[in-house]
């Protein structure tokens, strides 16, 4: 057993990361100064979208696609119940209504089939997420789009990196959304990040994010102007130089951090598929994911327990194990104001009913790697049916 719990995930932060905040804190600009269109102009190289739209966190982010999509009181949008309620929530924030349409069982990612019969006179977007890295079905949910005059937000949370179809996801739907927590990719404490190849998209993110105002502080002062205006009601969800220097910085380390992930998964397949009690993620043929989780299913009729017991077996063998998610329309929050019961996404609840993640992060060494292996294996054999 380890000594000292493996957490789920976790940041990895480098001495050139930690001195580029340093300069940063040092120079005149903490909040929108030159870092941000730096790091934005190096994350669109990166992804190969024209656009990149900093937010301060990947949920302003939603909120600031969810907005600029258009989305309003009266309007609905489709998205996944196997997600983070943020996804949902977003198209709440807007005044609009959330329609869930149920995953499919192999990927868990939302069932196009499924979202096709949820399109209704009403809906303004659709909001699929690639779930723990692995791209969701973008053609057909872009066909459905393209055939209803529908914008595609695609919750990229989890993605960053993840390719479709040879593509890097963020330059594929009309708008992506990744988010820069420290359990992602790459981190900037809180931050996110909006992504598209449209220009009117990206000119309303840039406003919506600053208060709903067409010039920041920095291009005022270069142009010694004084006088601005708010056209629209935003909020003010900027990122900082601070923490875009970090983000900048993390930029250099990311190609290496996928790979690294890439490498732990696959790891992970060639030893839990052989064992009886354990489903491995499915990867679809045309993806590669960018594995921001690894999300096992038990098959609980090879087990003698519940995954309730089998997750606290792997905890008090301090592995840190975690469960992602809790269908967004089981929360009471949207029993409440929906009247969810539960039974109306049964693909996404009997997935919830089996899923544990195990650690996922890019600084797993290949010895933490071996203890998750064993424990897993320790565990499900003492629990055999
Ligand atoms: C699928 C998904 N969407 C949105 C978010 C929200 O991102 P943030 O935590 O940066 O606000 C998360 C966070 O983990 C997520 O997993």
């Amino acid at each position: 057993m380890r000594s000292r719990l493996l957490p789920y995930g976790r940041q990895s932060i480098t001495e050139e990361d930690i001195q580029a905040v340093v300069d940063v804190l040092r120079s005149d600009w903490l909040t929108t100064g030159p870092k941000v269109e730096e790091f934005e102009e190096a994350f669109a190289a990166w992804i190969g979208a024209k656009y990149a739209v900093s937010f301060s966190s990947g949920t302003a982010a939603l909120h600031g696609a969810a907005f600029a999509a258009g989305i309003g009181p009266g309007d609905e949008a489709v998205t996944t119940p196997l997600t983070f309620a943020a996804t949902a929530n977003c198209i709440l924030y807007q005044g609009g209504t959330p329609v869930f349409a149920d995953v499919r069982t192999d990927t868990l990612n939302i069932d196009p089939e499924r979202v096709a019969e949820r399109v209704t006179s009403r809906t303004k977007a659709l909001l699929p997420v690639d779930y723990a890295g692995h791209p969701a079905d973008l053609a057909s949910i872009l066909e459905i789009a393209e055939r209803n005059g529908l914008t595609v937000i695609e919750d990229a949370c989890h993605a960053l990196g993840a390719e479709y179809r040879g593509r890097r996801v963020g330059s594929i739907s009309h708008m992506t959304v990744f988010s820069f927590h420290p359990v992602k990719h790459l981190t900037t404490g809180e931050g996110g990040m909006v992504t598209t190849n449209d220009p009117k998209f990206a000119e309303t993110l840039r406003k919506f994010r600053n208060h709903g105002i067409s010039s920041s502080a920095r291009d005022r002062q270069r142009e010694g102007q004084w006088h601005y205006e708010m056209v629209l009601l935003g909020f003010n969800y900027r990122l900082p130089d601070v923490a875009c220097a970090l983000g900048l910085q993390q930029l250099a380390s990311l190609n290496a951090n996928v790979a690294r992930r890439r490498a732990i998964a696959a790891r992970y397949s060639a030893a839990l598929r052989e064992m009886i009690a354990v489903i491995v993620p499915t990867v679809a043929e045309d993806v590669l994911p960018a594995w921001h989780l690894y999300p096992i299913r038990l098959d609980c009729s090879r087990l003698s327990v519940g995954r309730a017991e089998i997750f606290r077996a792997l905890r008090a063998e301090n592995i840190g194990v975690n469960v992602h998610y809790v269908p967004v329309h089981l929360h009471p929050c949207y029993r409440d104001r929906f009247g969810y019961k539960g039974g109306e996404f049964p693909n996404a609840e009997s997935a919830y009913e089996s899923l544990i993640s195990l650690p996922m992060f890019h600084g797993m060494t290949d010895d933490d790697i071996a203890d998750v292996i064993s424990a897993v294996e320790k565990v499900t054999q003492h629990y055999a049916a």
